[in-house]
């Protein structure tokens, strides 16, 4: 191997010092395989994969030491062994200031660890050296061990060939004669190139209020992004980028990313050092943490992927969306797009009965909805939400001749049926919990907090377990369902797990998601037709490990189409619009009692995967007529938008008057074109929109979604015209919208 002498303090020279044109990156083949390399003069371990290098090595001391993660190097382009960084201090030890990919609470490690243990003589140094390796195919599993007792570690590392994204995750394996406790087990840890300037993008809300992206300079000290909530969280989001000398142009720069697949409580520590190396460590959340785990057991955490764009953070989000569809989704390489439905929510809240859901299935149909949603109220005692939570049996009252009559309607209409359900929760007011008040969540002689008068299940409990499958399987089974809309109205209190032993309580935090994973996965082996929606009250349990079981997320309770606006924007930094589901409601909304057009609704939720839950009884002959056009143009660009590449060309944060986005199909046959105004302010025109991702020697002809608005547009031009030329928009007033399509020309 050719010496191009590569070492981590000559990191971020040999950045810049590597030249790559971005044109020659673009030109770069995508190989089928990655290529995994191990260079045992250098004990180098080279991945590349799609654009992407990512190189460690094991070091001086036996560790595993990060190397370089970023664009492609060149083929040939080889690296000497890492060495441990010297002390710089007495208080600045090597063990601190050397990077590791997956260090150990040992040897006087004061950043993030991945692992921290306690074995039972009292003893917390771990200290972990690199015992083997094995590569196969894709994947490299290193095999590390402590220096001085039987704690294995194996660490994993997955190229997606296609994107570059590496998905890295640890099993841990107790081999000592004794329970050791896991107090800390992360996934991974990412390294970055020395530097300074560098910017966290991360993700931030609340129930109905999801996906605020919010970003600031990485200063020393650590960030925390975290849920202690037993699930994903409204309130951060797993996923982060960093972006090296922020621009406002979404499609230039250097950009590191990655997302956590897990639902349960996570943390993710972004750190600068005292000598400003950056790192970014992620896995199960510590707080409360301490898996016990017995001789012979191992614990294996979640997947923590981790990219790398050189197009800025929409090249970053890109990716992950293409890595999403092809890698992470049940239907992965090729889901199926997501059909146009009707969710009966909004209209008729727990007020459901045959006739009335019949009804609205009715005037669904007569627009072209696809699948046809009965929401909460329909199960057990079930009139308002402080009964029924844990009864799957149908209300005789509400449906007296069970679902049937309702679901072969609903066929004859031409659509499919799906049901919402809560299968984790409990009413104490509920024949579940008056039979089994020990299945919930609660430490023993507590009070046990109620949230929206529920409880929760203990997944972890293997009865509860096989009730939640049983009632699910057998509610598939015997009725024709399509898709489950699958909510989780609640976080955790009172964590506790009396019937197991004081020290394997706190594996819950586990054992709980684990199960949750293991339904959904049997649930869908058995019904394989079946489709599923991660629901949280709104979007609070959206990240790449649900996303693997669920094929679509309700993305917010806020349906208001205009904060619908900013949520969807924070939303497609981290996850596909082809998941992101967006239902038109009515007007005025009810959150912040703001009126909008019917078009402007319909645009707002058309960026995404559209869905319309406003009530329909109430709708005239002209709303129809529109929600028909519309819903029509919808399934003319839904493959683009679900699919294709997103560009967010105008953001709508920071109280951004306009917001466009433009989804391009993979083949940039087709463009999508959605253009909102909050308010016109000073007669001021609306700003030129530059379109991007367009073949630029094609020829593309425009066609309106909504009216032509004013303005003078060719009916027919290049790419290079619609990229450069550009489009003026005569849209003002207030919440105004206008959409286009672009065909290319054969
Ligand atoms: C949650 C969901 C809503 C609706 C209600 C029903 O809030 O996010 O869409 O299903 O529950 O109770």
């Amino acid at each position: 191997m050719n010496s191009m002498c590569l070492h981590l303090r000559t990191y971020y020279r040999i950045l810049l010092a590597v030249s790559f044109s971005l044109a020659a990156l673009h030109a770069h083949p995508q190989p089928a395989k990655a290529s995994i390399r191990f260079d045992a003069a250098n004990k180098a371990f080279r991945i590349d994969g799609g654009n992407i290098s990512y190189v460690f090595g094991v070091n001086d001391l036996n560790e595993l030491q990060p190397i370089y993660w970023g664009a492609r190097l060149g083929a040939t382009d080889g690296f000497t062994q890492p060495h441990t960084l010297h002390e710089v201090a007495s208080f600045d030890l090597s063990t601190s200031v050397t990077p590791q990919e997956f260090a150990g609470w040992g040897a006087g490690l004061y950043v993030e660890p991945a692992l921290k243990v306690t074995f039972p003589d009292g003893n917390r140094d771990l200290v972990l050296h690199y015992v083997s390796h094995h590569i196969d195919g894709d994947v490299l599993t290193i095999r590390l061990k402590d220096v001085e007792r039987d704690v294995f570690v194996e660490v994993r590392y997955e190229m997606d060939p296609a994107t570059g994204i590496l998905g890295r995750s640890a099993i841990i394996q107790n081999q000592t004669s004794a329970p050791l406790v896991v107090e800390q087990a992360a996934a991974a840890t990412w390294t970055l190139p020395h530097g300074t300037d560098y910017t966290l993008d991360y993700l931030t809300g609340r129930w109905a209020g999801e996906d605020q992206l919010q970003q600031e300079k990485i200063m020393p000290g650590a960030r925390v992004l975290e849920s202690r909530r037993g699930s994903t969280g409204h309130q951060n989001n797993p996923w982060f980028a960093v972006e090296r000398a922020h621009t406002s142009d979404q499609d230039a720069g250097e950009v590191w990313f990655g997302a956590l697949a897990w639902s349960g409580s996570w943390r993710i520590t972004v750190e600068q050092d005292q000598l400003q190396q950056v790192r970014i460590t992620g896995g199960y959340n510590p707080f409360d943490f301490g898996y016990k785990l017995n001789a012979g057991e191992t614990l294996a955490t979640p997947v923590f992927y981790g990219g790398y764009s050189h197009d800025g953070i929409g090249g970053a989000s890109r990716l992950l969306h293409r890595f999403e569809l092809t890698r992470i989704l049940p239907q992965r390489p090729n889901p199926r797009p997501r059909p146009v439905l009707y969710n009966s929510w909004e209209a008729t809240e727990f007020r459901v009965d045959e006739a009335g859901q019949m009804a609205l299935a009715e005037k669904a149909a007569s627009i072209g909805v696809e699948r046809f949603v009965m929401d909460d109220g329909w199960f057990g005692q079930r009139k308002d939400d402080h009964a029924g939570l844990g009864d799957w049996y149908v209300n005789k009252e509400k449906f007296p001749n069970g679902l049937t009559p309702l679901i072969d309607r609903v066929h004859a209409l031409g659509m499919d049926f799906g049901l919402w359900v809560e299968p984790e929760m409990v009413n104490p007011n509920s024949d579940l919990y008056r039979q089994h008040p020990d299945w919930v969540l609660n430490f023993a002689g507590r009070p046990r907090t109620e949230g929206r008068n529920q409880l929760v299940l203990n997944l972890a409990r293997p009865e509860v377990r096989a009730y939640v499958f049983g009632f699910l399987d057998k509610l598939v089974t015997e009725n024709q369902i399509a898709f489950l809309k699958w909510d989780y109205n609640r976080n955790w209190s009172e964590p506790g797990w009396p019937a197991v032993a004081p020290d394997e309580q706190k594996q819950v935090y586990v054992k709980y998601i684990d199960n949750l994973y293991s339904i959904l996965r049997e649930l869908r082996a058995k019904h394989p037709g079946l489709e599923i929606e991660s629901c949280s009250g709104g979007g609070g349990r959206v990240d790449l490990g649900i996303m693997g079981l669920t094929d679509q997320v309700w993305t917010s309770d806020n349906t208001d189409p205009f904060d619908r606006l900013t949520i969807q924007d924070g939303f497609t930094y981290g996850y596909t619009p082809g998941v992101m589901m967006a239902w038109v409601t009515d007007s005025p909304n009810s959150f912040n009692h703001r009126s909008t057009s019917l078009d402007y609704r319909f645009l707002s939720s058309m960026q995404g995967s559209l869905g319309v839950g406003a009530n329909l009884k109430n709708w005239q002959d002209a709303d129809f007529a529109t929600a028909k056009h519309l819903i029509a143009e919808y399934k003319q660009i839904r493959e683009t938008v679900q699919h294709g590449s997103l560009y967010r060309l105008i953001s709508p944060r920071n109280g951004s008057e306009f917001f466009v986005t433009e989804s391009v199909a993979l083949d940039r046959s087709q463009a999508a074109v959605f253009a909102l105004l909050h308010s016109s302010q000073f007669g001021y025109s609306y700003p030129r929109i530059y379109l991007r991702g367009l073949d630029p020697k094609a020829q593309y002809r425009l066609h309106w979604i909504t009216e032509k608005p004013g303005g003078n547009l060719p009916e027919t031009a290049s790419g290079e015209y619609w990229m450069n030329g550009g489009i003026d928009l005569e849209l003002k007033g207030d919440f105004q919208a206008t959409a286009l399509r672009l065909d290319r020309v054969q």
